[in-house]
Parts: structure tokens; C-alpha cells; sequence
């Protein structure tokens, strides 16, 4: 006769594992319903390879809606749409693709391209959809001169599905941001090192794009624009949704030119680092090197880790590094890790005073992991910390200067990078001397 008792636990189990998915689904405390209106929602601004000229202001509704309009102009117009001298109608729009359990959460994208900026230029709009607006705000263009500018570097932004509470620590590095904004009108965007969400489904990115925009917006409604990259944990195709750029080259890797002598070349570390990205890096730093006087690279998994193990960095020590070493660049930043790192000056696998340095490895608001500070990169001079950061770099005429902010907006580190190449290597040397 058949046995039939393991079927039977087979069954129960299944039945047991299922009401746990739908308890844990039901749980999802992301997921509520949305009123529907086409009110915008969440207004952001997206930087690419030309941010003195070009830009996407975007914002999402929960219902369709079918007019779609930003208005801009350079001087304040109060949201007074009739005043504004320029109004864009050609919106790329459409639905956020939902998981069965966000059908609540439905929402659409509206994506508005600009290229016909003027740089270092105060931008303010209004968004509308369907009459409905947001209010005026307004972002300021990169330089396309010679003047010092300033970004955001950091990354790892993801909350666990238990940390969507008001004083989460996304949000507070993002009210670090904002003081530090408010204070340097010099930074011109936040250069994100990926990993926005747990995964980049609407019921987390809504959230992300909530906190981005109500907390490192400043008290006079500036914007901070964003240059994206991509990371892990953002390979859903909510994230392709979220930061749409037309006609867009290649798959999330380009040059941000930042000011007319600064350049960050932004790597995807998700899609092979050979082939055809290492081709087009190789001749981009080709070009950018003699042209640059500062020229850097960023990315999300590192090189050089300061949490996971250090084999971990092998495939991009091997594909990358060599060219940013043959190139010089000025400085390489990561994130992926949960922590904040500065690392030696390195060059061919070892502390050498003729090196580049690297900075990361996010701490946006995910949970800060424990470091390991006895590799010999992460030594002192090196750094390394278990805590939530920022970085804060500013592009200067004579050197790079570099700053680390923890939750509490109190400053972890503190780093200049000189730009001449015989001072770089005197300061480097006497810090390798003088590691205490
Ligand atoms: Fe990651």
C-alpha cells in the first residue's frame, strides 16, 4: 500500500510556507494605498554627461492623467504658470511596472528633457498634470567654466521593510545633506553610488524619491539633481523607469563633465567590466586625461573593500585599475560595503606616495556593516569606519578637498588631494611616514 505521510508533510508544508509569504507580504509595511490624483508627487532632477546644459525633471502620479507640462524659467515666477517664458509639453510618460501586492501603489513617471540650458544658471519650475501642480522649485545648472564645484558622493541608501518610520537614517543622512547644502550653494548634485532600495520596485523607490525630495530639499525649495548609478540591489526595471534619459548610450555608464575641467567617469559594476564598457573607458580617459585637470572614477563595488573579503575587488583590480594607474586619475570612489573608507595611495597592489587614493563604500541609511581595518589599504593614514557617511568633495583650482559626515552631521574625515604631481607625492609620502 502507498505511504502516503510524506506527501502529506510535503503538503503541509507547502500550505505552511504559503499563509507565511502572504503574512509577510500583507506585513510589507511599503505597501498602502495611494490616493489617486494626478497632483504631482516627488519631484527630482536627473544629471547625465552634460549637466551645464542638459537635464530630466521628473515626478510621478497615481492616476494616468494626459496633460503633462513643466514650465521654466530663470527668474521666480511663484508657480504663476502664465508667466513662465518657457513651457515643455513633451513629457515621456507611462506606467511604473507594479508587483501583483503594489497594485495599490499604482503610480505613473513623467520624465521632462532639457537641453538647452544655460550653465551655472538657477532654473525654476513648476510641474502640471492635469491642472494639477506641485508648487515652484527650481535647481541650478553645472558650471561649464573654470569655478570650484562641489558634489555628494555616497551611496546605499536601502531601508529594511521594517524602516519605513519618519526618523529612519535615509532620512537623516538626507537632513545632513540639506544643511550641508544649504550652507555650500557650490554642490550641484549628489553623485549616488547605486543601491537606492532593496529592490527597485515602486513600493520601495516611492519611498526613496519621498525621502530625496522632502528632506535634502533646501528651505528656499532647491533641488538636488542626481547622477545615478547602478548597483545590486537596483537591477529591476523600476530603476529604468525612475532615471529615463532619452536616447541613452550605453547601459548606465558615462562621463559626468562637472565643470569645464572636471570629469567623473560613472562605471556599471552590474553588467560585464570587460568587453565593450572597458573599451569605451579606456578611450574615454584617453581622451578626458589630457584635457582634465581632475578626472575621476566611480562606481558601486569596489575595488578595494573595506568590509567583504578582499578577493571581492579582483575582477574590477583587474579590468579597471590598470587604466585609471596608466590614466592618473585623481581620485576613485565605491560604495556597496555599508561603510566609510579612505584607503592608502595605491599603485600596483601596494601603498606607494605616487598612488590614487579611494573613498566609499556607501552608508546612505542601509545599516552600517563592521569593517576590517588591519588590510594594509585601510591602515592608518587609511580610514575606515562602521558608521553611516557622505562624502563631500570639492573640485578646487589646487587641490581636491574631501569630507566625510556622519548621521549627526559631524565630520568623519578630512583629505586634500594637491594637484600637482611632485606636492601629491610630498603629502602622500609624509602621511605614509606619519600614519598617527
Ligand atoms: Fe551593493
Amino acid at each position: 500500500m502507498l505511504n502516503y505521510k510524506p506527501y502529506l508533510r510535503l503538503v503541509i508544508c507547502l500550505l505552511v510556507l504559503a499563509s507565511f509569504g502572504e503574512v509577510v507580504l500583507a506585513q510589507d509595511p511599503h505597501i498602502v494605498p495611494l490616493e489617486k490624483s494626478t497632483k504631482p508627487l516627488h519631484l527630482y532632477v536627473q544629471f547625465e554627461s552634460h549637466p551645464d546644459r542638459e537635464a530630466v525633471i521628473s515626478w510621478a502620479t497615481t492616476l494616468p492623467g494626459k496633460n503633462h507640462v513643466l514650465y521654466y524659467d530663470t527668474q521666480p515666477r511663484d508657480a504663476n504658470t502664465k508667466q513662465y517664458t518657457h513651457r515643455l509639453t513633451k513629457i515621456h510618460s507611462g506606467a511604473y511596472t507594479l508587483e501583483k501586492d503594489e497594485k495599490p501603489m499604482e503610480s505613473y513617471y513623467h520624465h521632462a528633457y532639457l537641453n538647452n540650458l544655460q550653465p551655472s544658471t538657477r532654473y525654476y519650475i513648476t510641474v502640471e498634470s492635469d491642472g494639477k501642480r506641485l508648487g515652484e522649485y527650481s535647481f541650478i545648472t553645472a558650471p561649464a567654466d573654470d569655478r570650484d564645484v562641489m558634489m555628494f558622493i555616497g551611496g546605499d541608501s536601502r531601508l529594511g521593510a521594517d524602516r519605513v518610520e519618519d526618523d529612519n537614517a535615509r532620512r537623516r543622512m538626507n537632513t545632513v545633506m540639506r544643511k550641508l547644502f544649504e550652507k555650500s550653494p557650490g554642490i550641484i548634485a549628489l553623485a549616488h553610488t547605486a543601491d537606492y532600495t532593496n529592490s527597485a520596485h515602486w513600493s520601495q523607490l516611492y519611498y526613496w524619491l519621498k525621502d530625496h525630495f522632502e528632506k535634502t530639499t533646501t528651505a528656499d525649495k532647491r533641488l538636488l539633481p542626481i547622477f545615478p548609478a547602478r548597483g545590486n540591489h537596483d537591477m529591476d526595471i523600476g530603476f529604468e523607469e525612475m532615471f529615463w534619459w532619452p536616447n541613452r548610450q550605453n547601459d548606465y555608464y558615462y562621463t559626468a563633465n562637472i565643470n569645464k575641467n572636471t570629469a567623473i567617469v560613472i562605471l556599471n559594476t552590474e553588467i560585464s567590466i570587460n568587453g565593450d564598457q572597458r573599451v569605451w573607458l579606456e578611450k574615454e580617459l584617453q581622451t578626458l586625461r589630457p584635457k582634465k585637470r581632475w578626472l575621476g572614477a566611480l562606481y558601486h563595488r569596489p575595488a578595494y573593500p573595506s568590509v567583504r573579503a578582499y578577493e571581492d575587488g579582483e575582477s574590477r583590480r583587474r579590468a579597471w585599475v590598470p587604466l585609471f594607474e596608466e590614466y592618473k586619475l585623481d581620485l576613485v570612489s565605491s560604495g556597496h560595503d555599508h561603510s566609510m573608507k579612505r584607503t592608502l595611495p595605491i599603485l600596483n597592489v601596494k601603498a606607494d606616495a605616487n598612488g590614487i587614493v579611494y573613498i566609499g563604500d556607501g552608508g546612505l541609511g542601509v545599516r552600517p556593516r563592521d569593517v576590517d581595518p588591519t588590510r594594509w589599504y585601510l591602515k592608518p593614514p587609511g580610514v575606515a569606519k562602521s558608521v553611516h557617511n557622505v562624502h563631500m568633495v570639492d573640485y578646487g583650482a589646487e587641490q581636491i578637498t574631501i569630507k566625510a559626515f556622519g548621521i549627526d552631521g559631524q565630520t568623519l574625515d578630512y583629505f586634500v588631494i594637491p594637484l600637482n604631481r611632485a606636492a601629491r607625492a610630498k603629502h602622500y609620502q609624509n602621511l605614509l611616514d606619519n600614519p598617527n
